[in-house]
Order: structure tokens, then C-alpha cells, then sequence
């Protein structure tokens, strides 16, 4: 790459030699007469400052600082910038705030020093991110390189939901095996961790009010799912009991720790399938009394909680009513997806609840416990996302639906006004393999799902209507964890598919292009690399 001093070059070809992922909406070189050529290297004489006031100006500044000196560079202190001070200088690095900017939106400028502009904290991060990956686009310790002058970035995010699931239940994750996936996604500019928190295999949050969740429904016989002993270091071989939990102190580090790094922590709470877990401890919450067996295969099973028992309503709001309390996020997922209605069928309780309320079947008891929860936990300023069964017998007023089983329950659930996430197994299940040569990848629960195909999703399709658009808050991917007993598999299935989705939810669309991202992922790769951060090499 080399550029003429005076010259504008429209860079789209020569920025994919950077290797930012994802790509940032709007990049120019324009090198003017007197400027040098290149900067000098960030040098121990480089003046990192901040102006005071600006919100979130001098956290970036010190997140740059740390990961500078991560990545074996110099270690320089944040500092406040001389009073009216607008552009970074020779040999400084400047955080300012800005006008015109969208939410989480930022500007750079490598100029003489590198200006970097932002309305919000979060584009003040967001900066810092491409900063980084411009510096040191391998990652690697030492690597360090100038960056060029006449380097000019406006960017901003293309949605507003950009998502990862974890199920933590089908296999556990310890808090700082969960933290290394939230460091990637934040790198990456990825901004919701939707942890999956309760299932059929295991119930994994503390409840305060019901401690025996916990206690006994975060632990099963062996690893389960066929898998050995020897697959996880979750597994106790003394008592042959296999599992964890997140301590209400343990969900509190977490959101911490992904809200430093401008990520919503948005738990699952399953209802009302996918409910052994809860039943096995307490059987009086589903329709026959049990006794009931925590899970150790997968599947969609008949035991599910009891909708026409009032106890069981109770429970769920009391479990509502604490996770509220402990997650700041708006949105709280009750699941909804996969209730077998074969118990409700033959339930006196559950057929007398579908006569009070004047309910044609089955499928509007679903949508009533729905109902009954989204109206609970709108009283407390919660909004209830839910998968897109919930669509089924009717969607409550405010609900917003996650839509996977292909794009078409996001589509009616976006015309009918309601907002959406797309996240289709066509395009968003990392759980599915990553190559048709399945014998030599780990097992997996099936399917197939490139990283091609991935980067081909666009979460806004046509088929909604052009006015109902904007209700496609963006996308996720979900990792469900059948067959992924350790950290080290678990990565393994999320990169690099994660750079591919981060580019589908930041980049504009008209601005994404396969070959382009191909090259800047050989730099991503190397970072996945340099951070530990187990990955599949693509062919
Ligand atoms: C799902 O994959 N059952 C939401
Ligand atoms: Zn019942």
C-alpha cells in the first residue's frame, strides 16, 4: 500500500489490508502535504489524554493504556487535556467528545496524533476497539506498528441487538470461562450476552427464595449426553455429581464486567418448558406431582411447569421478581419454546385454568402464562423477549420475539409491530457443525453452518414490510451446549463464526463483502490466537 502525499484515496480495498473486523461504515485516506507520512510508534513519549467531563472519555483512555501495555507496548498514564483542547497534537492520542454522532458511534483521525471522537462512552470504546486492531492487528506481544496519518473514521453500528446466547446448562461454564467470551464479544463490538440460565439438565442461577434450585438442581448424574467423565473438569468423581451455579454475587461480577465493557447481560429464565430442573426439585410445580429425574440427554420433554396451578405462577413470578432485581437489562427472556401441551391435555388444573379464562386450548394457555408474565414484568419496567413459539395462541401486547426457527416468526412478529431479534438456525446456530467433514470436527449436535453462510444473513429481509423494518433490533447467535462439555470446545464452535456475525450487526449492509472480510479475518484469526481464544481455522 502505498499513497502519494495530497491524494484521496477511497481506501475500501487497501483497509481490508488492516484487518478491522468488523468494518468500520465509513473509512478515508486523505494524506495532505506537511503531515509525515506515517506516524512515529506509539512511543513512551506518546501523551494519552483525556478531556475532563466527557463521559466514559477517560475509561477508554485507560482501557487503551492496559491493553497497550498487554500487547507489550509502552506504559502510558491517561491524563487530562489542557483546557480547549479539540485535535490530538504530534504524539498524543486524544479522547474528545462530539457532536452528530449516533449511539455508540465514533470518529478517528490519525492525523499528526490520533483524535478520537465520541457522543457516548460506549463510541469512546468502541474507538478504542478499532484503535487496538489497528495498532497491533495480530495481536501478538511486541507487534506494534505505526499507523498511518490521513486516516479518517466515522462508524456506527448498523443495529442495536448484537447478540450471543451461552447455554450454560446443558454444560457448565465457570464465571471466568463466561468473562473470556464477553472480552471476545466486546472486542468485537458485540453488545448483548444473553446467558441461558435454566433448563431441563440443570438450573444454574441462585434464587434466594428457593435455594434448592441451586442446591441440588445445578448438580446431575455424570456429564451426561454419553459424554465421559474425563471430557470436563465440572464432573466430581466422589460423588459422581456433575454440574455448578452462579451465585447471586457471581451474576453481579458478570454484569459488571460486560456493563465495563458496554455489554447488557440479558438472562434466560425457561418457561414453561424446559423445566426438569425445577421440577425434580420441586415436583408440586408440574401437573402429575412427579417424581421427576434431572435430565442427562437432550431433547423436548413432556414434563413442563403446571399452568393451572397457582403455586406454580407464584413460583415463576417470585424467580422473575429476583432476577429483576439482580439484571439491569430491560429485557428479561422467559424462553417459550418447545412446550409439549401433552400433560396440560390431561391436567384438571390446567384444563380448569383454560375454562376460567375463557381459553380455546392449549396453545392459548401458553400464550396466557405469557401473558401473565409479560404483564408481571412490564409493572416493573421489564420488557419480556421470548422465542418465537410465543407467537402461538397470540403474542402479549409488549413482547418482543426472538425468532429461530427461520426468519418467518420475526417477520409476522415485526408486521404485526412487535420488535424482533433475528437469530435463524440457518445463519445463527454455532452449535451445527462447521464443515461437512464431521468426522474430523468434535461432535456436534448436527446441521451444517459455515462461516460463508453466516456472513450471508441479513436480519432485515424484504418480506417485512418497508415501515415495519425498524422493529429488527438486530441479530444473535446461540450456542447451545448438548455436546460441548469444556471452554476449550466452546470457543472452538465460536470462532471465528463470532467475527462473521459481528460484521452482519455492525457493518452496513450495502458495505459487506465476502472476499474483503476473508482478508481482514487472517489478522482476527491471529488474535483469536493471541488471546487464547481457541478457534477453527477456516479452509
Ligand atoms: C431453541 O433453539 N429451542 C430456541
Ligand atoms: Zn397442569
Amino acid at each position: 500500500m502505498s499513497l502519494s502525499p495530497n491524494v484521496d484515496a477511497v481506501a475500501a480495498g487497501e483497509f481490508s489490508e488492516t484487518g478491522v473486523v468488523p468494518l468500520p461504515s465509513s473509512v478515508y485516506w486523505r494524506c495532505t502535504l506537511g503531515l509525515k507520512a506515517e506516524l512515529s510508534a506509539i512511543s513512551s513519549q506518546t501523551k494519552l489524554l483525556f478531556v475532563p467531563g466527557v463521559k466514559g472519555a477517560s475509561e477508554a483512555a485507560a482501557d487503551l493504556a492496559e491493553k497497550l501495555a498487554r500487547d507489550g507496548g509502552p506504559k502510558l498514564t491517561p491524563a487530562e487535556a489542557p483546557e480547549g483542547k479539540t485535535h490530538a497534537d504530534i504524539d498524543e492520542i486524544l479522547f474528545v467528545s462530539a457532536e452528530g454522532l449516533k449511539k455508540e458511534g465514533y470518529r478517528l483521525h490519525a492525523a499528526a496524533g490520533v483524535t478520537m471522537e465520541a457522543g457516548d462512552p460506549a463510541g469512546h470504546f468502541y474507538a478504542v476497539q478499532t484503535l487496538l486492531q489497528l495498532l497491533n492487528p495480530t495481536g501478538e506481544k511486541g507487534a506494534l506498528k505505526p499507523l498511518r496519518a490521513g486516516l479518517h473514521i466515522t462508524d456506527e453500528p448498523r443495529f442495536a441487538w448484537r447478540g450471543m446466547m451461552l447455554d450454560c446448562c446443558r454444560h457448565f461454564f465457570t464465571v471466568d470461562e463466561v468473562k473470556e467470551v464477553i472480552d471476545m464479544m466486546a472486542s468485537l463490538k458485540l453488545n448483548v450476552f444473553h446467558w441461558h440460565l435454566t433448563e431441563d439438565q440443570a438450573w444454574r442461577i441462585e434464587i434466594k427464595k428457593y435455594p434448592e434450585l441451586t442446591e441440588k438442581g445445578a448438580w446431575r448424574e455424570g456429564v451426561g449426553f454419553g459424554l465421559p467423565t474425563t471430557s470436563t473438569t465440572h464432573y466430581r468423581a466422589s460423588d459422581g455429581q456433575y454440574g455448578g451455579f452462579y451465585t447471586q454475587d457471581d451474576v453481579r461480577d458478570v454484569i459488571a464486567y460486560a456493563a465495563a465493557r458496554h455489554i447488557t447481560v440479558v438472562p434466560e429464565i425457561e418457561m414453561p418448558g424446559h423445566a426438569t430442573a425445577a421440577l425434580t426439585v420441586y415436583p408440586k410445580l408440574g401437573c402429575t406431582g412427579g417424581p421427576y429425574e434431572m435430565m442427562q440427554k437432550g431433547g423436548v420433554f413432556k414434563e413442563v411447569y403446571c399452568a393451572g396451578n397457582d403455586e406454580t405462577i407464584a413460583f415463576l413470578k417470585d424467580v422473575l421478581d429476583e432476577v429483576s432485581e439482580l439484571f439491569p437489562s430491560q429485557f428479561i427472556h422467559v424462553g417459550g419454546d418447545e412446550c409439549p401441551k401433552d400433560r396440560w391435555t390431561s391436567c384438571s388444573k390446567c384444563q380448569g385454568r383454560i375454562k376460567a379464562e375463557g381459553l380455546k386450548d392449549e396453545h392459548e394457555l401458553q400464550s396466557w402464562v405469557m401473558r401473565t408474565m409479560e404483564k408481571h414484568l412490564s409493572a416493573k419496567g421489564k420488557r419480556l423477549l421470548g422465542w418465537d413459539e410465543i407467537l402461538e395462541g397470540g403474542l402479549p401486547p409488549g413482547a418482543t420475539v426472538m425468532s429461530w426457527r427461520g426468519m418467518k416468526g420475526g417477520i409476522a412478529a415485526a408486521d404485526s409491530g412487535h420488535d424482533v431479534v433475528m437469530s435463524p438456525t440457518t445463519h445463527c446456530y454455532f452449535d451445527y457443525y462447521q464443515s461437512e467433514d464431521k468426522d474430523r470436527e468434535p461432535k456436534a449436535i448436527g446441521g451444517f453452518l459455515p462461516l460463508e453462510k453466516v456472513y450471508e444473513l441479513d436480519p432485515v429481509t424484504t418480506a417485512i414490510a418497508e415501515n415495519k423494518r425498524h422493529h429488527v433490533l438486530g441479530a444473535q447467535a446461540n450456542l447451545w451446549t448438548e455436546y460441548i462439555p469444556n471452554a476449550g470446545q466452546m470457543q472452538y464452535m465460536i470462532a471465528p463464526r463470532i467475527a462473521a456475525l459481528a460484521e452482519v450487526v455492525w457493518t452496513p449492509q450495502e458495505k459487506r463483502d465476502w472476499p474483503d472480510f476473508r482478508m481482514r479475518l487472517a489478522a482476527q484469526l491471529k488474535r483469536f490466537e493471541a488471546r487464547g481464544f481457541n478457534y477453527r481455522k477456516p479452509e
